[in-house]
C-alpha cells in the first residue's frame, strides 16, 4: 500500500520504488512487486524512515521536490529522498571528505543527487550551486542545529523543513525534555511547529521536527 508518494507499507516495514533499478546504497533489501523494485527502508538508519514509522502526518515530498539535504553523510537517507523526488533535485551537503567519498559514489549512479562538499554553517559558500528549494532536511548532531536551519532557511526560503534534534549534541547533563522545548520554541520565531517525532525505540534521546515557513 502506499502511504505517501513513492512510499510504500510492507507489513511492518516500508520501502521507496527504486528510482535506480538493481543499485543498492547500503546493504538495503531489494523487493519486487509488480514488475516494480522497491528499497526497504531501514528506521533503525534512516531518522526519517523512524519519523514516518511513528506516525509522521504530512509528507512534503513529491517527485519533482528539490531538497536542500543538510548532513547528507554517506548519502543513506538521501538516497530514498532521491528514489522519492525522481524528477527534482537533492543538493546534499557534508563537510566530511570521508562521507563525501561514499556519497559521490551514490550520487554517480543517483544522478539526482547532488554532492557539496561544504559547512552548513557557511551557506554563502554554496548559495550559488543551488537552485529553488521547496524542503529542507537536516540531521547534522551539532550543538548550534538549530541556529543552522534558521540561517540556510533564511536564504534558501523553503516551504517546508525537518530537522533531527539530538538532544546529546546539545547538552549531555539537561534533560532531553527541557533541551528540546528550547530548540523548538527558537523555531516558533520563523516556522510554524507541524509535529514533533519522538524516535524511540530507532533512536534515544531524538525528536524530528516537521515545520512549515512562515513566510
Ligand atoms: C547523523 S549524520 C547524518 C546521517 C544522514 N542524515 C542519514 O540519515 O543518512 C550527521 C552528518 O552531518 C555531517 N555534519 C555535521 N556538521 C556539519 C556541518 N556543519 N556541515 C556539513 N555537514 C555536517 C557529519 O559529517 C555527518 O556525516
Amino acid at each position: 500500500m502506499e502511504i505517501f508518494p513513492g512510499v510504500i507499507r510492507i507489513k511492518k516495514e516500508i520501502a521507496t520504488l527504486n528510482s535506480t533499478p538493481g543499485f543498492r546504497v547500503y546493504d538495503e533489501k531489494l523487493i519486487r512487486k509488480r514488475g516494480k523494485e522497491y528499497r526497504l527502508w531501514d528506521p533503525y538508519r534512516s531518522k526519517l524512515a523512524a519519523a514516518i514509522l511513528n506516525g509522521l502526518r504530512e509528507f512534503p515530498l513529491h517527485k519533482s521536490g528539490n531538497v536542500l539535504y543538510l548532513g547528507a553523510s554517506s548519502g543513506t537517507t538521501a538516497s530514498h529522498i532521491a528514489d522519492i523526488c525522481h524528477k527534482g533535485l537533492i543538493y546534499c551537503v557534508e563537510f566530511s571528505p570521508r562521507m563525501m567519498r561514499d556519497l559521490i559514489h551514490v550520487a554517480r549512479i543517483k544522478k539526482n543527487m547532488v554532492p557539496i562538499l561544504a559547512d552548513a554553517r557557511r551557506p554563502e559558500e554554496y548559495i550559488h550551486s543551488i537552485g529553488k528549494v521547496d524542503f529542507i532536511y537536516q540531521d547534522l548532531a551539532q550543538p548550534d542545529q538549530t541556529e543552522i536551519l534558521i540561517t540556510n532557511s533564511d536564504i534558501f526560503v523553503p516551504k517546508f523543513a525537518m530537522i533531527a534534534i539530538k538532544a546529546r549534541s546539545i547538552d549531555v547533563v539537561r534533560k532531553p525534555r527541557d533541551i528540546f522545548k528550547d530548540e523548538i520554541d527558537k523555531l516558533k520565531n520563523k516556522f510554524k511547529i507541524m509535529q514533533v517525532i519522538n524516535l524511540r525505540p530507532y533512536d534515544k534521546d531524538h525528536v524530528l521536527v516537521s515545520l512549515k515557513n512562515l513566510l
